[in-house]
C-alpha cells in the first residue's frame, strides 16, 4: 500500500516538545481514505482539518466545503473508527471540515469516490439520487449521498421517517428537496411499493459495483499494531492522543499553564472558533470517558459520550424510573444535525456553556432540568460531584468532566422540554426549556417539593425561574389562581438581554412564558377545555410525499423526454469539477480579501507588515496595484457606477474589499488577512445607513429618482370621489442573500505569450474577461475564460465574481503564479449585495366588489451603496400581474444606504412586483371584508387571460373549497393551532434579450456530437435541455452528444445568463446549428437515403464538408414576447404559542409550454418556489447599526429552508395542452417564475394568524404580517398574551 507523507513545509513557529514523551506513542497520526493509508505529523498546521487534507493532500475533489462549520453538510464523510469501549469498528458520517485530521488517528474514511464512480460503478445511493433528479447545479450531492451511504452502512434498514429525519444537515439550495428526499426514501425499509418500484435498477441501468453497498476500494488496512497513542509536535503546537484516564491526567499536568483544549468531537468550534491554542489533547479513546453504564437507580455516561450515542441509548430506557430520559432523546435529536451529533459529545457541549454563558445549550437546559449532576476529576485524580448550575461557575482548568449522572425519578413526577428555532431542523433555540415537577398524585396536581423550571436563550446568568420554583411548591398545578400567580411571578423574574442578531427580548420573554403554558395544557388534556387543548402539544409533521403531474408526448423523444440530467452521476460521485477542484499547480497561491469593518469614513493607513511576516506568505495587493483598471462594473456594460475592485480611500460599505493577501495556503491567507491593521478616518462622525426608513425620515440626496417609463394618466383625483373605499397603506419586503452552496471561487493561470486562462464562478464570462483584461492591460483576446459549471448562481455571480478575477489576475501577473481564491461563505456574505430590499407605499381606492378605482404606488428600491444591477424596472412591469392595470401610477426610486451592493437574485424584480401587488390585493380583501380570492378575481384583466380558467383548475384538483371548510372548522375548535390558506396566481411577461452563441461539431471519426454554448450550467439544467434539442434534430442518439464547457473562444461576446431565458436561448442556438449542419448534410442524405449516421458523416466528411456549425441567438430571431401564467395554493399550520409554522399542502399549477425536460422543469419549479418559502418565511439579514456590518453571515445564524420545511406535500402540475408557439420548441421558461408564487407562503400564514387575532381581541381587523414570517414575527403578530393563558 502506497503511503503519502505530506512535505508541505512548515509555516510555523517552532514550539517546546513534549517535556515527557508518552512511551509507545505514535509521532504522526495514521489513517486511510478509500483504503489507501495516509500518515499525518509534522508539516501540517495542527489545524489542518480532515475535509482540507482529503481534497489538497489527498486530491480527492469529491468532498466539497462551504460553511466550515457543520451547517451545511457538503462536506459529509464516512469514517469507521473503533469504539474504545465496545472495541467493535462503527461507521458514521461526519463533518469533514470540523474533523482535525491529527484526530483521524485509526479511522477509515470513506469519501464519495470511495463508494462508486464511473470506473468502478456507482452506488446505489449515488445512482438513486441521479435518477431521481436530486441533484441540480450538483455541489451538495456528494455530501447528500455520504449522508445517505452512513445511513445504511452496517446493514441498517432506515425507515422512511428516519431518512426524512436524518438530512437536517445537508442544505441544498436548488431543489427544494423532495426529489432528494423521494430518492433517498425509496431505499427505506418501508417504502411504498410505488418508491421502491422507481429504484434504480443497478444491474441494468448503471455500471454498479457487484457488491451493493461495500466500499469498492480496499478493506481495511489499519495495522493491528499501530500504537494507540498519540505525541506529536505541528511546530506550531503539540497533539497528543490519549488512551486512559491516566494519559489524561498526565497530559493535563504537562500543559502547564500553555492554552490547551481537550479534542472530542471538535464541533464546538463550529460554533465558536477557539484561538492560540497550543496543546491538543484527543480524549475520544479514553473508555471512561465514552461508557455508559445503567444501574438501577442511577444513569451514568462518560463525558465524551456522543449525542448520537446518548439519543439512542436515552430512546431504549424502558424501565419506569428512568422513563423521562426518553424526552431526552426526542430532545436531542433536536440538536444540531447527524454528523454533528455523531461527532459532538454531552460534556463538549456542556463547555460551550461553560465558556460562553450566553449559548443556548440544550443539553444544559435540558440536564439541569432533570437535576442530572456532573462528576469532575482533576489532574490528580481528584473526583469532585457539582450541579450544573454549579459547574458553570467552577474554575475548570486542567479538569475534565469524566460523567454525567441522572438519578431516577418517581412515578408522579413530569418532565417536558421544549426548543423553539427559526426552521424545522439544524437551528440552535431562540428559547428552550425545561420542566420538572413531582405531584403528590396525578388527579389533583398538587406540587410536591420544588418543582425545576430551566430556560435558555433568556440571559447569559439566567438558569432557572427559581421565583415561579418556590412560588409552585405545594400549589395545586392546574389550579386557575396558581396559574395567574405563576405567570405573573414569571413575567417579573423573566428579564431577557438583545444581542444582535438575536431575537428581541418582547419575543424571548413572551415565548417562555408560553412555554411554561403549553407544559401545563399538556400535563392533563382532561382537565382542559376543546378548545385549548390543541395549545398543548407540539406541531407535527407528517412524512412529506409530493406529486408531479405533466404530459409528455412519446413522438418528439429524447425533446420532451423526462430524463435525468445529462451530468447526474458525474454529480452524485463527486466527479463533476467545480473552479475549486481543478487541480492545482506548482507555484499555486491562494488569496483571501481584506475586508472593512466600518460602512463609513476613509482609509487612514493599511498595514500589512504582521501579515507579509507571517512565514508562507508572498504578497499584499490594494488600489494602488490597479495602476489600468479598478472596477468590475465598467460603463460601456450599462453601468452607472464604477465600483472599485480595491476600495481607494472612501469606504461605501462594512465588507468592501480593501486589499488582497496572498499565501502558500488558503487557511494562512485567511489568517493572514485577518492581521492587515486597517485605520479609519472619521468613521465614527458619520453612522451608516443601513434601512431605507433612516434616508426616508430625512430624504435628501440619497433618493434617487427612476428613469421613468411610459405612465398611465394619474386620475387619482377624479377617481377618489368615486371609489367606495380608499386605504392607505405601506408594505416592506427584506433582501435575501442567495446562499449559493459554491461560495464564489476563481483561478487565475498566466500562460505563455502573456495570455491567462481564468476560470471564474462567473455567470457572464464576458464582463469577466473584459475585467481582468483591462485589470492586466492586456488585450482581451489573451483572456481565456472558462466555465463548467456553477454551484448554484442565482443571480449572485452575474457581476460580483467578476471582482475577484480581477483581483487575482492582478495578483498573478505581479506574482507570475497562479492564484486561487475561493471566498468562506462569511466573507462572501459581507462583500457582496443580495436581492434588494423594497418598499411600496400606496393609495388604493376599491369599488363595493374589491375592484381598484385607482391605485397610486411609490416604490423605494434599497439598492446599497450604488445604483447598479437595478432590477426596478422588472418591479414595476410584473407589479401589473395578471390584473388591469389600466388605472395603475407607479413611481419609483432608488435609495443608496451603506451596505453593500445589492444585485440580482433569482426572479429580481418581478418577485417583488408580484408580492406588492398581492399585498395590496390582500390588504383590499382584508380591509374590506371581502374574500381575497374574489378580490383577486374582481381585478383580472380581460385580455387574452387564461388565469381565470387556470385558478378553477386548481382549485378543482387540489379540492380548495372542501378545505377551505375544513380550515375554518379547525380555527374554530382551536385557539392555540390555527391553520391558514391563500391562493396567488401569476403573470409573468416573459422577454429575449442578449447574445448568445452556441457551436456544434460532428466528429468523422465516429459521428459522435460536441457542443459549447454561450450559457452558464449551474443547475438549470441548460446542458440537458440542449443536448436533449440536438439529439432531436439531428436523429442521434441522447448519449453521442456531449457537453463541454462554456469559454470566451468559442462563445465570445455572450451575454450574461440570467433571467430564466439562458436554456431556452442556447437551446435555440444549438437547433440553429443543427439545423445548419443538416442543410449541409442534405445533398449528401438525398444521394444516399439509406446510409447510416456514420456513412453519412464520413462521407460529407470525405467531401470536406464543414462538420462544425456556430450560431448566434439573438432576439431578432423567431420567437416573440409571451407570458408564462401560474397559480399556486398553500395550507399552512401556526403554533400561536411558538410562533412556528408548518407548509401542510402546497399545490402549482403552471404553465410550462411544452417542456423540452420535464423533470428538468419540475426540478425548476419545485426549487424556486422553495427558495421564496425561505425569503418569505425564514431568512432575515441584520446590521450592526454602528458600524454597519452585518452580522448573520453563518449557516450558524441565517437560515435558509432545510429539509423539513418544505411542504409537507407539494405537488406540481402543468398546464395541459399548452404548447407554446412563441418560444422555442414550444416550450416557456421556468427558472424564475414559481418564485414569484412563493408568497402565498407568507399569506397564508397571515390568514391562519386572522383567526388567532381575532380570538385574542375581538376583531378581525386588516393585520399586515411583515417579512420574513419568522417564528419571532409570526409569535408576535399572533398576540398571545399570558393573560388568556387559561386551562
Ligand atoms: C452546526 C451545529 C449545530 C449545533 N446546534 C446545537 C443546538 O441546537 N443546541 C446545542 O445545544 N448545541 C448545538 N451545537 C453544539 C454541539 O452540541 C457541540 O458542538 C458539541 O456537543 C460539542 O462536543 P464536541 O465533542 O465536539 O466538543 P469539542 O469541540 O471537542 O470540545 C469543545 C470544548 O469542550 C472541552 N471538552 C471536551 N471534552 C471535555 C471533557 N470531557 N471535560 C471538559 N471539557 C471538555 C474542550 O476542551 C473544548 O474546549 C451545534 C453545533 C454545530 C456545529
Ligand atoms: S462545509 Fe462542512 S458542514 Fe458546511
Ligand atoms: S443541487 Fe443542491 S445546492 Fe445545487
Amino acid at each position: 500500500m502506497q503511503c503519502f507523507r505530506s512535505s508541505k513545509k512548515s509555516n510555523h513557529h517552532h514550539h517546546a516538545d513534549y517535556a515527557t514523551p508518552v512511551n509507545d506513542a505514535a509521532n504522526e497520526v495514521t489513517f486511510t481514505i478509500n483504503g489507501k493509508t495516509y500518515k499525518a505529523g509534522n508539516g501540517l498546521p495542527e489545524d489542518t482539518s480532515l475535509n482540507t487534507f482529503i481534497r489538497d493532500v489527498a486530491s480527492l475533489k469529491g468532498t466539497k466545503f462551504m460553511c466550515a462549520e457543520g451547517g451545511c453538510g457538503a462536506c459529509i464523510v464516512s469514517a469507521t473508527v473503533e469504539h474504545p469501549v465496545s472495541k467493535e469498528r462503527e461507521t458514521k458520517a461526519v463533518n469533514s471540515c470540523l474533523v482535525p485530521v491529527f484526530s483521524c488517528h485509526g479511522w477509515e474514511i470513506t469519501t464519495i469516490e470511495g463508494i462508486g464512480n464511473r470506473m468502478k460503478g456507482y452506488h446505489q445511493t449515488q445512482a438513486q439520487l441521479a435518477k431521481f433528479n436530486g441533484t441540480q447545479c450538483g455541489y451538495c450531492s456528494p455530501g447528500m449521498v455520504m449522508n445517505m451511504y452512513n445511513l445504511l452502512e452496517g446493514g441498517h434498514a432506515p425507515t422512511m421517517a428516519q431518512i426524512e429525519n436524518s438530512f437536517g444537515g445537508n442544505l441544498c439550495r436548488c431543489t427544494g428537496y423532495r426529489p432528494i428526499l423521494d430518492a433517498f426514501k425509496a431505499l427505506a425499509s418501508d417504502a411504498t411499493p410505488e418508491l421502491k418500484a422507481s429504484c434504480v435498477d443497478i444491474e441494468e441501468v448503471y455500471k454498479i459495483c457487484k457488491k451493493t453497498g461495500e466500499r469498492c476500494s480496499g478493506k481495511c488496512s489499519i495495522p493491528a499494531d499501530l500504537p494507540k497513542s498519540v505525541a506529536l509536535s505541528t511546530g506550531g503546537a503539540n497533539w497528543r492522543k490519549v488512551n486512559s484516564l491516566a494519559e489524561l491526567r498526565d497530559a493535563l499536568v504537562n500543559v502547564g499553564e500553555t492554552p490547551y483544549k481537550l479534542v472530542a468531537g471538535n464541533t464546538a468550534e463550529g460554533v465558536y472558533k477557539s484561538e492560540g491554542i497550543k496543546e491538543y489533547i484527543d480524549v475520544k479513546g479514553v473508555p471512561e470517558l465514552r461508557s455508559i453504564d445503567k444501574k438501577p437507580g442511577a444513569i451514568t455516561l462518560g463525558g465524551n459520550v456522543t449525542l448520537t450515542e446518548a439519543m439512542n441509548f436515552f430512546a431504549s430506557v424502558s424501565e419506569n424510573e428512568f422513563k423521562y430520559v426518553n424526552q431526552l432523546a426526542t430532545h436531542i435529536d433536536w440538536i444540531a444535525n447527524v454528523p454533528v451529533r455523531n461527532a459532538g459529545t454531552l460534556a463538549g457541549n456542556l463547555s460551550i456553556k461553560h465558556a460562553h454563558h450566553e449559548f443556548p445549550s440544550d443539553i444544559f437546559t435540558t440536564f439541569e432540568t432533570v437535576g442530572a449532576k456532573l462528576n469532575i476529576m482533576d489532574a490528580v485524580g481528584d473526583v469532585k460531584t457539582v450541579t450544573l448550575a454549579d459547574y458553570l461557575v467552577l474554575d475548570m482548568n486542567r479538569k475534565f468532566i469524566l460523567s454525567i449522572e441522572l438519578s431516577k425519578k418517581g412515578e408522579n413526577h413530569r418532565f417536558r422540554s421544549f426548543k423553539i428555532t427559526p426552521r424545522a431542523q439544524n437551528a440552535h433555540a431562540y428559547v428552550n426549556a425545561g420542566f420538572c415537577f413531582e405531584f403528590e398524585d396525578t388527579k389533583a396536581w398538587k406540587v410536591v417539593g420544588q418543582p425545576r423550571i430551566v430556560f435558555g436563550g433568556i440571559a447569559p446568568s439566567f438558569t432557572h425561574a427559581s421565583n415561579i420554583e418556590s412560588y409552585l411548591t405545594g400549589k395545586n398545578l392546574l389550579d386557575s389562581a396558581a396559574i395567574s400567580g405563576a405567570f405573573a411571578e414569571l413575567g417579573r423574574q423573566l428579564n431577557p438581554d438583545r444581542v444582535l442578531p438575536d431575537a428581541t427580548a418582547e419575543y424571548r420573554k413572551n415565548l417562555a412564558q408560553a412555554l411554561f403554558y403549553k407544559f401545563l395544557l399538556g400535563l392533563d388534556p382532561s382537565k382542559v377545555s376543546d378548545s385549548q387543548k390543541s395549545g398543548g402539544t407540539n406541531l407535527e409533521r407528517p412524512l412529506s410525499t409530493g406529486k408531479q403531474d405533466f404530459d409528455t408526448d412519446k413522438s418528439l423523444y429524447p425533446l420532451n423526454e423526462p430524463i435525468p440530467k445529462i451530468e447526474a452521476l458525474a454529480q452524485c460521485s463527486g466527479e463533476a469539477e467545480f473552479v475549486n477542484d481543478i487541480p492545482s499547480v506548482p507555484g499555486e497561491v491562494h488569496a483571501a480579501f481584506v475586508l472593512s469593518t466600518q460602512a463609513t469614513g476613509t482609509i487612514a493607513n493599511i498595514d500589512p507588515t504582521e501579515a507579509l511576516a507571517m512565514p508562507g506568505v508572498v504578497g499584499f495587493f490594494k488600489h494602488t496595484d490597479m495602476v489600468h483598471y479598478n472596477t468590475f462594473t465598467p460603463p460601456d456594460f450599462g453601468y452607472a457606477d464604477q465600483e472599485e475592485i480595491f476600495c481607494s480611500g472612501n469606504v461605501k460599505y462594512a465588507g468592501q474589499a480593501l486589499g488582497l493577501v496572498v499565501a502558500e495556503t488558503r487557511e494562512l491567507a485567511l489568517k493572514a488577512a485577518d492581521k492587515v491593521k486597517v485605520e479609519y478616518k472619521n468613521s465614527t462622525i458619520t453612522k451608516p445607513v443601513i434601512s431605507m426608513s433612516e434616508v426616508l425620515q430625512n430624504a435628501g440626496s440619497r433618493i434617487h429618482p427612476d428613469d421613468k417609463e411610459e405612465e398611465n394618466e394619474d386620475e387619482t383625483a377624479s377617481h377618489r370621489t368615486k371609489a367606495a373605499k380608499i386605504i392607505k397603506g405601506d408594505f416592506e419586503i427584506p433582501k435575501q442573500y442567495h446562499l449559493t452552496m459554491e461560495n464564489q471561487s476563481c483561478l487565475v493561470l498566466p500562460k505563455e505569450d502573456d495570455s491567462f486562462d481564468v476560470f471564474s464562478t462567473t455567470q457572464w464570462i464576458d464582463l469577466g474577461q473584459a475585467v481582468v483584461a483591462r485589470c492586466l492591460d492586456i488585450k482581451a483576446s489573451k483572456v481565456n475564460m472558462s466555465v463548467r459549471r456553477l454551484g448554484g448562481g442565482y443571480g449572485a455571480k452575474i457581476t460580483r465574481p467578476s471582482q475577484l478575477a480581477g483581483a487575482c489576475a492582478v495578483a498573478s501577473q505581479k506574482l507570475n503564479r497562479a492564484v486561487r481564491m475561493v471566498m468562506p461563505m462569511t466573507a462572501n456574505m459581507e462583500l457582496a449585495g443580495k436581492r434588494f430590499g423594497l418598499r411600496n407605499e400606496y393609495e388604493v381606492g376599491v369599488d363595493e366588489k374589491g375592484k381598484i378605482e385607482y391605485l397610486q404606488a411609490k416604490f423605494f428600491q434599497d439598492s446599497g451603496c450604488n445604483l447598479n444591477d437595478s432590477p426596478l424596472r422588472s418591479t414595476r412591469e410584473h407589479f401589473n400581474n395578471c390584473y388591469d392595470s389600466t388605472k395603475f401610477k407607479v413611481e419609483s426610486q432608488q435609495i443608496r444606504t451603506d451596505t453593500a451592493s445589492n444585485t440580482w437574485c433569482r426572479a429580481p424584480g418581478t418577485t417583488e412586483g408580484v408580492a406588492f401587488i398581492e399585498e395590496i390585493m390582500e390588504r383590499i380583501a382584508g380591509e374590506t371584508k371581502l374574500d381575497p380570492l374574489a378580490v383577486r378575481l374582481a381585478n383580472l384583466h380581460n385580455n387574452d387571460n387564461p388565469i381565470a380558467e387556470m385558478i378553477a383548475e386548481l382549485k378543482r384538483i387540489s379540492d380548495f373549497d372542501a378545505r377551505r371548510a375544513k380550515v375554518n372548522e379547525f380555527n374554530a375548535a382551536n385557539r392555540w393551532k390555527k391553520r391558514g390558506m391563500s391562493l396567488v396566481p401569476m403573470q409573468y411577461p416573459f422577454d429575449f434579450w442578449g447574445n448568445h452563441p452556441a457551436i456544434v461539431s460532428i466528429y468523422q471519426s465516429d459521428g459522435s456530437v460536441a457542443i459549447s454554448h454561450g450559457g452558464i450550467e449551474m443547475g438549470q439544467g441548460m446542458n440537458t435541455k440542449v443536448a436533449q434539442v440536438a439529439a432531436h434534430i439531428l436523429g442521434v442518439p441522447l448519449d453521442s452528444i456531449s457537453v463541454k464547457p462554456s469559454n470566451t473562444l468559442t462563445s465570445a461576446n455572450a451575454i450574461v445568463t440570467g433571467g430564466s431565458l439562458g436554456s431556452e436561448a442556447v437551446s435555440y442556438a444549438t437547433m440553429q446549428c443543427c439545423k445548419e449542419l443538416l442543410k449541409r448534410l442534405q445533398p449528401i442524405k438525398d444521394k444516399m437515403p439509406n446510409a447510416s449516421w456514420l456513412e453519412l458523416i464520413k462521407n460529407a466528411h470525405g467531401k470536406q464538408i464543414d462538420l462544425v456549425a456556430t450560431y448566434m441567438f439573438t432576439p431578432k430571431d423567431n420567437v416573440k414576447r409571451y407570458n408564462i401564467w401560474g397559480a399556486a395554493i398553500a395550507e399552512v399550520e401556526v403554533d400561536i404559542l411558538t410562533g412556528e409554522k408548518q407548509i401542510l399542502r402546497v399545490d402549482l399549477l403552471e404553465d410550462a409550454g411544452q417542456s423540452m425536460s420535464p423533470m428538468v422543469d419540475i426540478g425548476q419549479i419545485e426549487g424556486a418556489f422553495v427558495m421564496g418559502m425561505g425569503y418569505w418565511l425564514t431568512e432575515e439579514l441584520i446590521h450592526d447599526p454602528t458600524t454597519g456590518r452585518l452580522l448573520n453571515t453563518r449557516t450558524w445564524n441565517y437560515k435558509v429552508p432545510g429539509a423539513k420545511d418544505i411542504p409537507a406535500d407539494f405537488r406540481v402540475t402543468f398546464r395541459k395542452n399548452a404548447k407554446n408557439p412563441d418560444g422555442v420548441l414550444q416550450s416557456k421558461a421556468t427558472g424564475e417564475p414559481p418564485l414569484n408564487l412563493s408568497i402565498v407562503v407568507l399569506f397564508a400564514v397571515s390568514d391562519a394568524l386572522r383567526s388567532a387575532r381575532k380570538d385574542a381581541a375581538g376583531d378581525d381587523k386588516y393585520h399586515q404580517l411583515k417579512p420574513p414570517a419568522t417564528a419571532e414575527h409570526i409569535f408576535l403578530a399572533g398576540l398571545a398574551d399570558p393573560k388568556d393563558f387559561k386551562l
